[in-house]
């Protein structure tokens, strides 16, 4: 079974929560791959707000091939209360007919956190994924959650 964990992150958070779920399943000897999403980190915090609000369209670089992956495994942080438009703009770009989605996010005060969440979870699910798990977590408070991460991977 191959996975794959694709993530964007600014400031780092995501990245942090991304890798921890790649070293607990690459430790249990599953056939899994990392992938960041680069974003133009120039942009000012207001730039990023604009964009995300406005659902503006965004570039991103690379889209990795997902045919043989059977697991993805999906993250971005929380943006005013929604996803960042690159993440968005990756889902708008793959077909995820068939394919187990595991979302997670990061976020900071967890202004509209779960907002952000279903939403990630319909765009997911418009592209035909199935979704099999979701964490949320405070960007801040990653490391002090790590049992929690691996229980949540432990019930997948
Ligand atoms: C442009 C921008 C908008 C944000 N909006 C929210 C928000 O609406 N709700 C929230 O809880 N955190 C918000 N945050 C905080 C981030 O979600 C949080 O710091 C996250 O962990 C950052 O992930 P990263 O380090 O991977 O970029 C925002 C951060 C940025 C840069």
């Amino acid at each position: 079974m191959k996975i794959i964990v694709i993530y964007l992150s600014l400031t780092g958070n995501t990245k942090k929560l991304a890798v921890k779920i790649y070293e607990t399943l690459k430790s249990k000897n599953y056939d899994i791959s990392l992938f960041e999403i680069a974003c133009d980190k120039k942009k000012s915090f207001f730039r990023n707000c604009f964009d995300t609000l406005f659902e503006k369209k965004v570039e991103i670089e690379k889209v990795p091939n997902l045919s043989n992956y059977e697991i993805i495994f999906l993250g971005t942080p929380v943006w005013v209360g929604k996803i960042t438009p690159y993440i968005r703009k990756f889902i708008e770009e793959i077909d995820l007919t068939g394919k187990k989605v595991f979302l997670f996010t990061t976020y900071g005060s967890g202004f509209l956190k779960d907002k952000a969440m279903n939403e990630f979870g319909k765009y997911v699910q418009e592209k035909g994924g199935k979704i099999i798990g979701k964490i949320q977590i405070k960007g801040k408070k990653i490391d002090e959650k790590i049992e929690e991460i691996k229980k949540c991977l432990k019930e997948l």
